[in-house]
C-alpha cells in the first residue's frame, strides 16, 4: 500500500510549476498545492488578475481553484514543511561560466532548492524532479538530501519530466500523450511512483502514466527535444535545397509526412527554433556525451544546433541580398517577437538573432509583437552589461503598437512568429501595402501568407523554402 498525497509543493512558479500543479489542483479538488518562489514579484502576479505569463486556457483553470486547493506563496519553508510531495520545478539555464560554459546545464537552482528541502523537512518527502537535468541528478539529489537530513528522514526521488509546449501547455497538460515516472528499482521508490501515479490518474488515463528507472526517465527527456529539435533542423536543411532548386519545402513535408514513419508533425521549415529548451536541452545531450567520450555522438547533436543558427543567418542572407545588397537607413519591419504564436515568451526567439543582426547591418528597425511586453523587447535587444545601450538601441529601434504601425513606411516586412493576426485573411495587405516604401518586399520566415494573393496586391515576396 503507497501513501495517498494529501500536500503538495511546488519549487519554482514559472512556465512549468504553474501551469502544471495548476492543472493538477484543478483535478484533484482534494489534495492541497502550494507553488512557491523566491520571487515575490512573481507570486503576487500570480495572486492577481494579470498572470505572469500568458497562455491560452491558463486564466480559467487558475481562477477555478486559485484559493480553494491552490495557493502561491513566497513562504517557502512553511510549503516544504507541509507538504508530501515536493516538485522541484526551478530553471536549469545553460552555464555560462567555467567547465562545460556554453554546453552543460546550470544546476545551481535544483541544488539550492534541493538543500532548502533537507534544511527544513520535518518529516519523508517524495522528492521529484520536474526540471529538465542532465541524467543521473537525482543520484546527486539523493546525496545532498542524505547529508543533509535530519535523523530518521527518508527521501523518495523521482523524475517526473514535462513534455508540454509553450503555447498549448493547458491543452498539453489536459491531455498528454504520457506521463512519465521514473524510480528506483526498490520497494520505496515503486512506492512513491505509485503515490505520484495516483495523482495524474486524478484525470489521465492509467496505461498513458509510464514507469520505468530513474536514469532512462531523466535521459527520455532530453532524447525527446533533442528528436525533435532534430526534425526542424531536418526540414530546415531541405528547405535550403528547396531554395536553390525550385521545389517547395512545404509540398516536400508534406509528402514526406503522409508516410506513418515519418509522421506530419515538427515538419514545418521556419526561420529556425526557439524557445528556453531546444537548444538547452541539445548542448546539454552535446555535454553529455563528450564527458562520457563519445565525441561523435555529441558532433552529431551539436549539427542540430549548428543548422539551426545556419538557417537564421541564411534567412539574414536572403533579405540583404533582395534589398540590392545593403540595409543601411531601410526600415524593416518585425511581425512577431515570440518564440512561437500564443507565448509571450522570448527565450532564445529567432526574432532576437535577426534584430541583432539587422542592427550590425544599420537597419532601422520597427518590431510589433501582441503578446511580447515592450520591456522584455528591450530587455533582448540589449547586449549584457553595456551601459545606457537604451539610447543607442533607440536609435536604430522603436517597438510598434500594432503590426500596420510597424509597416508604415517599411522596404521590407518579415514575419518571424506565426500569430494568426499576420495571416492575409486577418492583416489587411492592401494597407500594409499602401503604406511602405516601393519595391515593398515581404519575407515570411513561417510560411503562413499566401503568397500569390500578396503578388497579386504588388508585394515582391519571398518565402523560406521556396525559390527566389
Ligand atoms: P522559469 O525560469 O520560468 O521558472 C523557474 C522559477 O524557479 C523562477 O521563477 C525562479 O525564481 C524559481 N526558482 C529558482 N530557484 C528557486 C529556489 N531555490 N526556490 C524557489 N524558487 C526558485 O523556468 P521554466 O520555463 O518553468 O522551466 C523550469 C524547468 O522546466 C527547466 O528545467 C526547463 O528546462 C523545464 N521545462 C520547461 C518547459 C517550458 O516550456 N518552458 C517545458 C518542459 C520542461
Ligand atoms: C518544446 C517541446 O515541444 C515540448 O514537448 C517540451 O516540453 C518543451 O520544448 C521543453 O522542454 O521546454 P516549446 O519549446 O514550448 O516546447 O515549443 P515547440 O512547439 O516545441 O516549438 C519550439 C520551436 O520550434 C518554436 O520556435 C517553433 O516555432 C519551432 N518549430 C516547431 C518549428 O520551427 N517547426 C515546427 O514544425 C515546430
Amino acid at each position: 500500500p503507497h501513501k495517498k498525497v494529501e500536500k503538495i509543493c511546488c519549487i519554482g512558479a514559472g512556465y512549468v510549476g504553474g501551469p502544471t500543479c495548476a492543472v493538477i489542483a484543478a483535478k484533484n479538488p482534494h489534495i492541497q498545492v502550494t507553488i512557491v518562489d523566491l520571487n515575490a514579484d512573481r507570486i503576487a502576479a500570480w495572486n492577481s488578475d494579470k498572470l505572469p505569463i500568458y497562455e491560452p486556457g491558463l486564466d480559467e483553470v487558475v481562477r477555478s481553484c486559485r484559493g480553494r486547493n491552490l495557493f502561491f506563496s513566497t513562504d517557502v519553508d512553511k510549503a516544504i514543511i507541509e507538504a508530501d510531495l515536493i516538485f522541484v520545478s526551478v530553471n536549469t539555464p545553460t552555464k555560462t561560466k567555467g567547465q562545460g560554459a556554453g554546453y552543460a546545464a546550470d544546476l545551481g537552482y535544483v541544488e539550492s532548492a534541493t538543500r532548502h528541502i533537507a534544511k527544513v523537512a520535518q518529516g519523508d518527502k517524495i522528492v521529484v524532479e520536474k526540471s529538465t537535468v542532465p541524467c543521473r541528478t537525482a543520484q546527486s539529489m539523493r546525496f545532498i538530501l542524505e547529508a543533509n537530513a535530519r535523523p530518521g528522514i527518508h527521501f523518495d526521488i523521482l523524475s517526473n519530466p514535462e513534455f508540454l509546449a509553450e503555447g498549448t501547455a493547458i491543452a498539453d497538460l489536459t491531455n498528454p500523450d504520457r506521463v512519465l515516472i521514473g524510480s528506483l528499482n526498490t520497494p520505496a521508490g515503486r512506492s512513491a511512483a505509485a503515490s505520484l501515479a495516483d495523482v495524474y490518474a486524478g484525470w489521465v488515463d492509467r496505461q498513458q502514466i509510464i514507469t520505468m528507472n530513474l536514469w532512462s526517465s531523466e535521459l527520455s527527456k532530453l532524447a525527446a527535444n533533442a528528436l525533435l529539435a532534430q526534425r526542424i533542423s531536418s526540414i530546415n536543411a531541405l528547405s535550403a535545397i528547396c531554395e536553390a532548386t525550385g521545389a517547395d519545402v512545404d509540398e516536400v513535408s508534406y509528402a514526406c509526412g503522409l508516410d506513418q514513419r515519418i509522421g506530419k508533425r515538427f515538419l514545418k521549415a521556419s526561420v529556425g527554433f526557439g524557445g528556453s529548451c531546444f537548444q538547452k536541452d541539445i548542448l546539454n545531450l552535446v555535454y553529455l556525451s563528450e564527458s562520457l567520450h563519445l565525441p561523435e555522438v555529441a558532433a552529431y547533436w551539436r549539427q542540430v544546433v549548428e543548422m539551426n543558427e545556419y538557417q537564421k543567418k541564411r534567412f539574414l542572407n536572403r533579405i540583404i541580398s533582395c534589398l540590392f545588397n545593403t540595409l543601411t537607413g531601410k526600415k524593416i519591419a518585425i511581425l512577431g517577437f515570440a518564440f512561437k504564436k500564443d507565448t509571450g515568451d522570448t527565450r532564445e526567439s529567432a526574432a532576437i538573432t535577426l534584430c541583432k543582426y539587422l542592427r550590425q547591418e544599420r537597419a532601422n528597425v520597427s518590431i510589433y509583437d501582441p503578446e511580447v511586453e515592450e520591456r522584455q523587447i528591450w530587455m533582448d535587444l540589449a547586449e549584457p552589461g553595456v551601459q545606457d545601450e537604451r539610447k543607442e538601441l533607440e536609435k536604430q529601434f522603436t517597438i510598434a503598437p500594432s503590426a500596420l504601425e510597424a509597416c508604415k513606411g517599411a522596404d521590407a516586412v518579415v514575419v518571424c512568429t506565426e500569430w494568426d493576426e499576420f495571416r492575409n485573411s486577418k492583416l489587411d495587405y492592401k494597407k500594409v501595402y499602401a503604406e511602405m516604401n516601393k519595391p515593398a518586399f515581404i519575407f515570411d520566415g513561417r510560411l503562413i501568407l499566401d503568397q500569390k494573393e500578396l503578388e497579386e496586391i504588388g508585394f515582391h515576396v519571398e518565402m523560406i523554402g521556396r525559390p527566389r
